[in-house]
Parts: structure tokens; sequence; C-alpha cells
């Protein structure tokens, strides 16, 4: 069993992270930890743990083996490299760091300590995107040309992070790195070059819109569009030279959810229904399974730095007022 501390007590480590870990037959609770030590206590007797106290108390615990960092985006960098230096594996959600300068720091950080660390996209684990790849892999719509992935929901909470610049706040990093990383995973292919616009709000500086085009080699077109103040959306869409594949329900995924993938050609439009599922536990299953076999199998970290790569030049496409090509990115 991998032994996780938490790295602050947020919302969805109480909604969706501590739940399904307490699920998991691959990983374990063993502290809590919060900037709060009163809060740090009060999460604990709620979710049935009995070690709590600050982050620093989690890092130095023995005991802990991972840690599970879900502090608001801005405040990922310094809580990851602490837990890589020491020692521990990191499971960082999303968006993991705001550059990729940043990413790659970390990445070689993680490799220099001998511990691994996965961007928490769980999204990426509903069996529904293996699916929708094989039916890609089969030729059921042709040839993948267009992928276009939004999700939008309404506005944060005053008070909420993501309408706070200084705490890593906005659209684009907490929403557009989802649909950036579905078509990455579905594409399949290598990103040439990142096209992005973002909406800042004058209240806040945080950006309320964005919308990023990645052109893949091989001549496929991603478009991402993120946004928050609007209607709720969370699809993405796949259209081939013979047809088109939707997911009704792409990133957030509650447990008890059942989804739908949509095949349209020619012949008529097919609905397959796919069982809910609990993609955190999932997510976790892979992650422990992968560090306590110590080895190598699944490149979390390569991953983790083609998303900061796109991410980082769509941000610099939208402040430059260019296209950014890919090739070499960073090196
Ligand atoms: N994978 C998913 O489905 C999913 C869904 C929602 C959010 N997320 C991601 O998870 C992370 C947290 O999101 P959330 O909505 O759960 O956030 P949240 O409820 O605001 O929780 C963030 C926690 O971070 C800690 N923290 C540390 N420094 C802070 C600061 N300066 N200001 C405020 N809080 C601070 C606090 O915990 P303590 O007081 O206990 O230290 C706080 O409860 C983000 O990266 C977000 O993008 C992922």
């Amino acid at each position: 069993m991998l032994r996780f501390g938490l790295i602050a007590c947020s919302s969805i480590a109480r909604r969706r992270f501590v739940p399904a870990l307490k699920r998991s037959a691959h990983a374990r609770l063993e502290r809590v930890g919060s900037r709060d030590p009163a809060r740090a206590e009060a999460f604990a007797r709620e979710v049935g743990c009995a070690k709590f106290g600050t982050y620093e108390e989690v890092l130095s615990d023995p005991e802990v083996d991972a840690v599970y960092i879900s502090t608001p985006i801005a405040q990922h960098d310094e809580w990851a490299q602490r837990a890589a230096e020491a020692g521990k594996h990191i499971l960082c959600e999303k968006t993991a760091f705001r550059s990729h300068a940043v990413a790659r720091e970390i990445v070689a950080l993680c490799a220099r300590r001998g511990v691994r660390l996965m961007e928490a996209f769980s999204f990426r684990y509903h069996p529904q995107h293996a699916l929708v790849q094989q039916l890609l892999g089969e030729g059921r719509i042709g040839t993948a040309k267009f992928f276009h992935g939004e999700l939008t929901f309404p506005r944060p909470a005053a008070g909420d992070f993501r309408l706070d610049p200084d705490r890593g706040g906005g659209a684009f990093y907490d929403a557009a790195c989802y649909p950036v990383a579905a078509a990455l995973m579905t594409l399949g292919a290598r990103p040439a070059a990142v096209s992005a616009q973002l909406h800042l709000e004058a209240e806040t500086g945080v950006d309320d819109a964005a919308a990023i085009t990645v052109v893949f080699e091989g001549g496929a077109v991603a478009q991402c569009v993120a946004g928050f103040g609007l209607h709720f959306r969370s699809r993405y869409s796949v259209l081939g030279t013979g047809g088109r594949i939707e997911l009704e329900r792409a990133y957030a995924i509650p447990p008890d959810r059942v989804t739908g993938v949509v095949v349209e050609t020619d012949p008529g439009t097919e609905r397959i229904e796919l069982p809910a599922v609990d993609v955190f536990e999932l997510m976790i299953g892979e992650f422990a399974t992968e560090v306590q076999s110590g080895r190598r199998e699944r490149d979390f970290e390569g991953r983790l730095l083609q998303q900061s790569a796109v991410m980082d030049a769509a941000l610099r496409s939208h402040r430059e007022g260019r296209i950014i090509p890919l090739n070499g990115y960073g090196a």
C-alpha cells in the first residue's frame, strides 16, 4: 500500500481524492496536512485518519511515501519542490506548474531524488477515452482531422482562487488544460504549433475565456475552448473524413455518472453507453502500482512536460500575438 500525505485540505481532496483513496486497494491515507493545524485535525477526524499536522510535518513523516498536492495552482511549484527534496513521490493537481521551464526543473529534481511525479488529470482514466482511441484506430470515422473540446462552467464564488491571479487563477490554468490534454491523448500525433487568445476580466485580472488552437504533425487541428461565467459544457468531439465521435461528458465525471459516446457515420448514429467508474480510484491505482513497482513503465513525467510545453506556448502566443512553433520547445 502506498501511504499518502495530503498537502492541503482542499475541496477536491474532500470530494474526490480521499473517498477514492479509501476505496483503493493500492494506497491509503497516512497523514492529513493543512496550513492550519486545527483545520488538519478537523479534516482528519472527518475522514478517519489518525495523523495530521502542517505541510512540513507531512513531508518529514517517514511513514508518508507520496503526497497529493491540491493547493491553489500558484503554490504547486513550492510544495512539489519541497516534497521532492523530502524524497516523497508526488501526485500534483492540474495545472501542475505554470511554466514549462519550472516543469522541467521540477521533473529534473524528481529524477535526481528518485521520486515519481504525476499531474493529476484523473479524467484520462475513464475507459471512454480508450474506446475513442480504439474506434479511431479501427478507422470508424476515417482519418481524424479536427478535435473540438470545451470546458465551461458558471462563475466561481467570490474568494475562490480561480478569481485571483496571484494564486494561479483563471480559466486557462484551471479549465483550458483539460481539452488540451484530451487533444494530445486523442490525436496521438506530435503537436507542431500553437496559437491562443485569452480574455482578461478587468475587475479580477484573471482570464475568464481562453481559446487555444493546436496544429499537429500530419495536419490534424485541435480547437480547445474554456471559460467561466458560462453554461456548463464538458465535451469533446473528433471529426474525421468519414464520421464524427462525441463524448457527452468528457472531463469532470462524478463516480456514479453513466457516460455516452456517440458515433456518427454515414450508415447512422450509434450511442455507446459506458458504466460509471471512479476515475480518481483508477488514477490512484495506476500511480501507486507504478511507484511501488520501481519500474518506469508509464511516462508520467513526459506527459506532464508535453502538456506544459503546449500550455506555455499557448500563453506565449497570446502575449506575443503570433503562432508559436513547438519543434524543440523549451529545449
Ligand atoms: N482533478 C479535478 O477534477 C479537479 C477538480 C477541481 C480542482 N482541481 C484542482 O485542485 C486544486 C485545488 O482546487 P480546489 O477547488 O480543491 O481548491 P480549494 O478548495 O480552494 O483548496 C485549496 C486548498 O489549498 C490550501 N492553500 C494553500 N495555500 C493557499 C492560499 N494561498 N489560498 C487558499 N488556499 C490555500 C488550502 O488548504 P489548507 O488550508 O488545508 O492548507 C485550501 O483549502 C487546483 O489545482 C485545481 O485546479 C482538480
